[in-house]
């Protein structure tokens, strides 16, 4: 048996890390084997790739340059951990994945198409099983991201970089329904789970887990 490919993703400080703690309790009460991973990083050349995307100091990046770097993280997770994981038959849960790339780099950057297309290369087509969209209110989250601690390069852009964001997200939810389920991150924890452990019942029975 494959196994499954989860996806977390969602404007910063959506909350995203509680509730992949609470996915993979979800998985290991069934006795399967969670592989944790996020983007970017996720192996060892991906995190060296990390830092240099999230680096205040390199303000002078292109978003060209950005995209492929992303990309190239990506890539290397996808093929390093990702895929021999799934081959496994281990649940993957991966912090942000493609739709980060569209929101923030297609959206919020204005690279448009291209950056499908860079992405078709950097996965060779591996889409999520299921996508959880961790919907937050751009104010919300920049001042939850700002409590936080530190904002990094991507944090720091303005207002209107992360309305454009946001319209990305709304829109890739929209485009793929199935996939992609919107969580209202402004809802309480314990809801929030109760919503996303009725859509992961649901992923199970579809593929007999
Ligand atoms: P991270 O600290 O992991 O953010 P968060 O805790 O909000 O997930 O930093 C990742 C940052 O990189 C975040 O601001 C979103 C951005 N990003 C992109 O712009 N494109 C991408 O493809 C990915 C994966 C992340």
């Amino acid at each position: 048996m494959k196994g499954l490919f989860i996806t977390l993703e969602g404007g910063d400080g959506a909350g995203k890390s509680t509730q992949i703690r609470n996915i993979e309790r979800f998985f290991r009460r069934k006795g399967l084997v969670v592989v944790h991973t996020r983007e970017p990083g996720g192996t060892p050349i991906s995190e060296k790739l990390r830092n240099i995307l999230l680096d205040n100091e390199n303000s002078e990046m292109d978003p060209v340059t950005e995209m492929m770097i992303y990309a190239a993280s990506r890539a290397q997770n996808v093929r390093e951990k990702i895929l021999p994981a799934i081959e496994r038959g281990d649940i993957v849960i991966c912090d942000r994945f493609v739709d980060s790339s569209v929101a923030y780099q297609a959206y919020g950057r204005q690279l448009g198409d291209m950056v499908e297309e860079v992405n078709r290369h950097a996965t060779g087509g591996l889409v999520p099983d299921i996508t959880f969209w961790m919907d937050i209110d751009p104010e919300a989250g920049k001042a939850r991201a700002a409590k936080a601690g530190d904002l990094d390069r991507l944090e720091l852009e303005k207002m209107d970089f992360h309305y454009r964001v946001y319209e990305g997200y709304r829109r890739i939810a929209e485009k793929d329904p199935d996939r992609v389920k919107r969580i209202d991150a402004a809802d309480t924890v314990d809801n929030i789970r109760d919503h996303i452990y009725e859509c992961l019942e649901e992923l199970c029975r579809s593929k007999g887990i």
